[in-house]
């Protein structure tokens, strides 16, 4: 059952870069849609493109169990789940808040992966990494640990590759991209990939500890370092849209998930993408955001049929 194998890629790449004319139309910009929702693994996600290159790590490393930790509707740990099951490797899940009473989105999926879950009863960042730091330390030289999010210079380095992608696929740069922001990861990679002229505007979704405005640029800065690249050019923006708490849905992301699926059946969700798609409309009502744009969809609709999102 845990019999470990070889690395091979987890996503399907290239994703598509699909044109949004019935969105763009309400929003008053042409707007793309890059779908990493479509990256294959486990219904998708921005995240099996960083596990391409932490699994790959892990595997490398000799490593035969991957400990992680996120909120209870975790994208990351669902695909972190998947992928150790994929490659036959063992994962601990270390989630946040307490055992819910019935298993719904994300979590049915964690289990039937096979992962081994705690909920540590709090949903403090610090107390969830200090636990899995503890858990990783226990088990010794075969656990692998990743932090919140993946958001390491090896994972954010799958981002400086999507940007390549992206770019690839039109005749010419866009003028935005905007992306939700989590752990910060996905923006990292982004900004160390890109031209200076392609601006990012990141959407906070969680308001991290540390500001997303001084951990980006850091973890920038490194990732380019990895992938070879100048040190990154591009300035760090940022736009708050996580409302009252991380994980909580607001109005303007409830009404953005409608009009996305109403415009373009696509599927954002209530975490991240949702808030992402609010933060841009947002933003192109107050004139910072126009011309060509592209909205990075980086997953997460399983959260769609999470019990405590229900009735959309
Ligand atoms: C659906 C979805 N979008 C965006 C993000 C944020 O990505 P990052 O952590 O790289 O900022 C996540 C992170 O978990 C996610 O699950």
């Amino acid at each position: 059952m845990t019999t470990a194998r070889a690395f091979t890629p987890l996503s399907v790449l290239p994703t598509p870069l699909d044109e949004a004319p019935r969105l763009s139309a309400e929003l008053g910009v042409r707007l793309l849609v890059k779908r990493d929702d479509l990256t294959g693994l486990a219904l998708g996600g921005n995240k099996a493109r960083k596990l391409d290159y932490l699994l790959r790590d892990a595997v490398e490393k000799g490593c035969d169990t991957v400990v992680t930790t996120g909120g209870q509707q975790s994208n990351f740990c669902r695909m972190t789940a998947a992928a150790c099951a994929k490659l036959g490797l063992k994962c601990h899940l270390v989630l946040g808040g307490n055992a819910p009473q019935h298993d719904s989105g994300n979590i049915i999926l964690d289990r039937l992966f096979g992962a081994e879950i705690t909920f540590l009863g709090t949903e403090d960042w610090s107390d969830l990494e200090t636990e899995v730091k503890r858990i990783a330390e226990k088990i010794g030289p075969s656990a692998y640990h990743m932090p919140v999010g993946g958001a390491t210079p090896v994972g954010a380095l799958a981002y400086v590759h999507a940007a390549d992608e992206l770019l690839s696929q039109m005749p010419q740069p866009p003028d935005w991209i905007v992306v939700a922001d989590g752990s910060g990861g996905t923006h990292a990679g982004l900004l160390a990939g890109l031209p200076r002229e392609v601006r990012v505007l990141g959407i906070d979704v969680s308001r991290p500890p540390t500001p997303l405005a001084v951990s980006v640029p850091r973890l920038a800065t490194k990732t380019a370092a990895l992938a070879g690249r100048p040190e990154p050019a591009g300035e760090m923006i940022v736009a708050d849209h996580c409302g009252p708490k991380y994980a909580s849905i607001t109005n303007e992301a409830r009404d953005a998930v409608r009009l996305a699926a109403r415009t373009e059946a696509l599927l954002l969700d209530p975490v991240y993408t949702g808030k992402a798609m609010a933060g841009l409309i947002a933003a192109v009502n107050r004139g910072q955001v126009s011309g060509t744009v592209v909205f990075w969809h980086t997953g997460g609709a399983v959260a769609l049929f999470a019990d405590e999102f229900a009735g959309f």
